[in-house]
C-alpha cells in the first residue's frame, strides 16, 4: 500500500485473538507509538525497542499540497479523523490488542500544538482505558532511535546527524539517554532550505523529494553554491544558501532547473557529509548514523555511508520510510526512556517547543 493510504475506517477494534507467533503475557516487550506532530498520522507497534511488528503512516501531503505547506488546523482536523482506523490498523497488522501492551507511547513535542494534542490526548486515553503505563517521547529524541530501532549493535560513542524539516543537528550518543549537542543549525534546517529552494523553483511540496528528483538530470557541478561554515566548528547555516540559489536563477533566468537543483542539493550534501565526519573523528565515535526526512535523499545517503567506509568507521542510515516522520521511532523511544525512567505522569502535555538540549 502507498505511504500515505490507509485502508478504509475500520468498523471494528480488535479484541482478542492474537496471531500464535506473538504469545504475549505480561509483561511484554510491546510499545504501541503514535506519531502526530505534523502532518503524518503514525501509529506502530514495536517488540523491544528493536523489531517492527506494524507501521502504518497515514501522510497527509495532498491535504496540504495545495498550499504549498502544512496547514496546522487542516493537520490537527485530519489527525481527528485518522487516529483511531490508523491505530486499528497498526494493532490488527501486528497481531495484539491493547491490553497486551507494555506501554503506549506518544510524540509530545516539538511540533504543532494541535496536532500534537491529537496525538497525547489519544495515546493518555488508551493508556487509561487499556490500563498501560504512558510514555511521553521527544520527537527528535526518536529521529535519534531510528537507526538503533534497525541497528541495534550499533556502538557507543554513537554520533547521529539529525536533518528534518525543523531540524539540522549533531548528536553524540553516549548511551540511552545520554546525549550531547555537537553542532547544529543557526538559521533554516536542512529540510526547510529543500522545502524553500523547491518552492522558488516551482517544484512543489514537499521539496526535498522534488528537489531529489529533479537533480537526477542535473550536474551537480554546474553552478559552485556557497558551502556555508564548511571548515569552520560543527554549527551549519543555510539560509544564505537558499539566497544564492535565488540570486543565481533572477540573474540567469535560462538556467536549468535540474542544475540548480542538482548543485544546490551537492552544497547542502557536501556540508552535512563533511561536519558528521569531522564529529565523529573529534570525539572518537565508534558509529555514524543519520536520522530524519531529508537523510531519505539518495546523494546524502550515498556520500554519507561513503565518507564512513573511507574514514574506517561504522555507518548507518535506516531505511528511507524509517527516516521519514513514522510511529516506530516513537515506540523504540518510548521503550528505552520506559525502561529508565518510567511512566510519564498523565498531566503531561503537548510542548510545541519542547527541545532535547538546552543551549
Ligand atoms: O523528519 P521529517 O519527515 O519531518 C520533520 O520532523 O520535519 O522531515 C521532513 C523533511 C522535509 O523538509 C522534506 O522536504 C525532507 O524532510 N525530505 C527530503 C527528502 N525526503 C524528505 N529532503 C531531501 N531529500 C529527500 N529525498
Ligand atoms: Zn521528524
Amino acid at each position: 500500500m502507498r505511504k500515505g493510504s490507509i485502508a478504509p475506517a475500520p468498523l471494528w477494534w480488535p479484541t482478542g485473538r492474537v496471531r500464535s507467533e506473538h504469545p504475549c503475557s505480561h509483561p511484554v516487550p510491546l510499545v504501541l507509538g503514535i506519531e502526530t506532530s505534523c502532518d503524518e498520522t503514525a501509529v506502530a507497534v514495536v517488540r523491544d525497542g528493536t523489531e517492527v511488528l506494524s507501521s502504518v503512516v497515514s501522510s497527509q501531503v495532498d491535504l496540504h499540497a495545495r498550499y504549498g505547506g502544512v496547514v496546522p488546523e487542516v493537520a490537527s482536523r485530519a489527525h481527528t479523523e485518522l487516529l483511531v482506523p490508523v491505530t486499528a490498523q497498526a494493532l490488527v497488522e501486528a497481531g495484539v490488542t491493547g491490553r497486551q501492551l507494555a506501554a503506549v507511547a506518544a510524540t509530545t513535542g516539538p511540533g504543532l500544538v494541535g496536532a500534537l494534542l491529537v496525538g497525547v490526548s489519544a495515546a493518555k486515553a488508551f493508556a487509561l482505558t487499556w490500563q498501560v503505563p504512558f510514555v511521553a517521547v521527544n520527537h527528535l529524541e526518536a529521529h535519534l532511535y531510528a537507526a538503533l530501532l534497525e541497528e541495534p549493535d550499533l556502538a557507543f560513542p554513537l554520533v547521529v546527524l539529525i536533518v528534518s524539516g525543523g531540524h539540522t543537528m549533531l548528536v553524540e550518543m553516549l548511551d540511552h539517554g545520554d546525549y550531547r549537542l555537537l553542532g547544529e543549525t543557526l538559521d533554516d534546517a536542512a529540510g526547510e532550505a529543500f522545502d524553500k529552494v523547491a518552492r522558488f523553483l516551482g517544484l512543489g511540496y514537499p521539496g526535498g523529494p522534488a528537489i531529489d528528483n529533479a537533480a537526477l538530470d542535473g550536474d551537480p557541478s554546474a553552478i559552485a553554491f556557497p558551502r556555508a561554515m564548511r571548515n569552520e566548528g560543527l554549527d551549519f547555516s543555510f539560509s544564505g544558501l537558499k539566497t544564492a540559489v535565488v540570486n543565481h536563477v533572477r540573474e540567469n533566468p535560462d538556467v536549468s532547473t535540474a542544475d540548480v537543483a542538482a548543485s544546490f542539493q551537492a552544497a547542502v550534501v557536501d556540508v552535512l557529509v563533511e561536519k558528521s565526519r569531522r564529529a565523529a573523528a573529534d570525539v572518537g565515535a565508534r558509529a555514524l548514523a543519520l536520522g530524519g526526512g531529508v537523510a531519505a535523499n539518495t546523494l546524502l545517503r550515498e556520500q554519507f555511508l561513503g565518507a564512513c567506509a573511507d574514514d574506517g568507521i561504522q555507518g548507518f542510515i535506516p531505511t528511507r520510510s524509517m527516516c521519514t516522520d513514522n510511529a516506530a521511532m516513537i515506540a523504540a523511544a518510548g521503550w528505552y526512556r520506559h525502561q529508565r525512567l518510567g511512566p510519564s505522569p498523565l498531566d503531561t502535555g503537548a510542548d510545541p517547543r519542547d527541545r532535547l538540549f538546552h543551549r
